[in-house]
């Protein structure tokens, strides 16, 4: 099992486990983890599911693409080096021990 944590702008910190090949949005979804909307069900259109990612964890990431820089343009107070769409994340056990940020307007 892949471990994951999502910490909230508030510290609030949820860890949960998943299996590989799931997003970082379904696993968050799926584990009622707060910030994470997902409107439009992973169709990258909707920026709901930003979360940032820090180092060391953004470098073992695949660089986003361009459909998923164009939709964070729409994200509230996203970051460069940082801002990710969770939906567009696939977990493999590369990433066990993952943690990944809510940013602060995603309750
Ligand atoms: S769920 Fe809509 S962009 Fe990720």
């Amino acid at each position: 099992m892949i471990r994951i944590t999502y910490v909230e702008d508030g510290g609030t910190r949820h860890t949960v486990t998943a299996q590989a090949g799931r997003s970082l949005m379904q696993i968050a979804v799926e584990n009622g983890v707060p910030g994470i909307d997902a409107d439009c069900g992973g169709s990258c259109v909707c920026a709901t599911c930003h979360i940032h990612v820090d180092t060391p964890w953004s470098e073992r990431l695949a660089p986003p693409d361009e459909v998923e820089l164009t939709t964070l343009e729409f994200a509230v107070g996203a970051e460069p080096r940082t801002s990710r769409l969770s939906c567009q994340i696939a977990v493999s056990e590369a990433l066990d021990g993952i943690e990944v940020r809510m940013p602060s307007t995603q309750r």
